[in-house]
């Protein structure tokens, strides 16, 4: 069984190599791939940082080269570089696509996500590995292998949702940042952090799905005994889009400037919609207040209980009832 994981980590690391020598050394994948990166602004140190690389244009460009060399059709199949057709052809799952290799946080290689040059709507921007032996998309956090030193160093973890997020974030000169890749945050995930935090930071997307994700991502953070902030950019852009549009010096005083611990950034989000509506408002109250409950730790929601009341004028006493009745409701 562990010869078996084994083989899937070595093919994928092979595929890897695989992918960046399509990207540096073909025709095809310097004038595809790499200036696709290259367009996008990214450097090369932050390309080879991160092992991309290209998936060439065919059917069976790597299924071919790596039967070629040996590799087994079912280890190809299992951590599905490679798909069977009806007539049982096996042929590659990534073609024409730019290529984000994913480790575990040890370093091990354990899926690929493939980035769409396309523009068309009818194509999946991202088509990411499927899960397998050694790939278990909901705990693993992409980047984390390169971010473990420095998110102990700094004792903070950026939290993004893209590959690309992670990329420019890393290119400003932020090296403590992990994405989880689209799928929503998952418990595992955050318990992944806490090995080398308990603080983290929040840089979702600036648009509505951003927004709810992080409202539900700080919640299962709070519930989790970690410190939770926020960064919400401006405009619907997300860390990589905002980090090209102002540049490295001003995307990090953003980001210093901007950050919100939960309370303050969940009033404000909840502001917006409930205006100078009193029943709204008193439902925010209870809202702020659920997310409150979640914390654990006694002592340290007594402290948002806190800056709640002082926050939105609102009696502690008042606070403190209602987030024991959350509190008894949820026994
Ligand atoms: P860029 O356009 O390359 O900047 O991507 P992005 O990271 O900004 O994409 P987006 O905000 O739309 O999505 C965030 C993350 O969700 C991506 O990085 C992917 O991990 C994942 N994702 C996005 N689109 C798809 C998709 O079509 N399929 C799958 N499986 N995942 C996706
Ligand atoms: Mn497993
Ligand atoms: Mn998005
Ligand atoms: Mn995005
Ligand atoms: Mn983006």
């Amino acid at each position: 069984a562990d010869s078996k994981r084994e083989s899937l980590f070595i093919i994928s690391e092979w595929a890897a190599k695989f992918f960046q020598q399509s990207m540096f050394d073909t025709q095809e994948g310097q004038s595809i791939g790499l200036s696709y990166f290259r367009e996008r602004g990214f450097r090369e140190d932050i390309i080879r940082k991160f092992g991309l690389g290209y998936s060439p244009e065919g059917w069976d460009a790597l299924t071919a080269k790596a039967i070629e060399e040996g590799y087994k059709e079912q280890f190809l199949e299992e951590t599905g570089l490679a798909i069977r057709n009806d007539k049982g052809k096996l042929y590659d799952r990534f073609r024409g696509r730019v290529m984000f290799p994913i480790h575990s946080f040890t370093g091990r290689l354990i899926g690929f996500g493939g980035r769409t040059l396309k523009t068309e709507k009818s194509v999946p921007k991202y088509v990411n590995s499927p899960e397998s032996e050694i790939y278990h998309k909901s705990n693993v956090l992409y980047g984390l292998f390169f971010a473990k030193k420095s998110i102990r160093d700094e004792d903070n973890c950026y939290l993004v949702e893209g590959y690309a997020d992670v990329l420019s974030v890393n290119q400003a000169g932020i090296e403590n940042v992990v994405a989880s890749s689209g799928t929503s945050l998952t418990t595992e995930q955050i318990r992944l952090i806490a090995r080398f935090t308990k603080n983290i930071t929040i840089l979702y997307d600036g648009d509505q799905a951003g927004i709810k994700a992080s409202l539900r991502g700080l919640d299962m953070i709070l519930e989790e005994g970690l410190n939770v902030k926020v960064v919400l950019f401006p405009d619907g852009h997300d860390p990589d889009s905002y980090a090209k549009l102002v540049g490295a010096s001003d995307f990090k005083t953003y980001i210093d400037k901007s950050q919100k611990d939960f309370i303050l950034y969940k009033t404000s989000i909840l502001l917006k919609d409930a205006g100078n509506d009193p029943i709204k408002k008193a439902g925010l109250i209870r809202e702020v207040v659920e997310s409150i409950a979640k914390i654990p730790d006694q002592i340290k929601a007594s402290v948002f209980v806190r800056e709640c009341s002082s926050l939105m004028q609102i009696d502690e006493r008042a606070l403190i009832s209602e987030l024991n009745k959350i509190r008894l409701g949820k026994q």
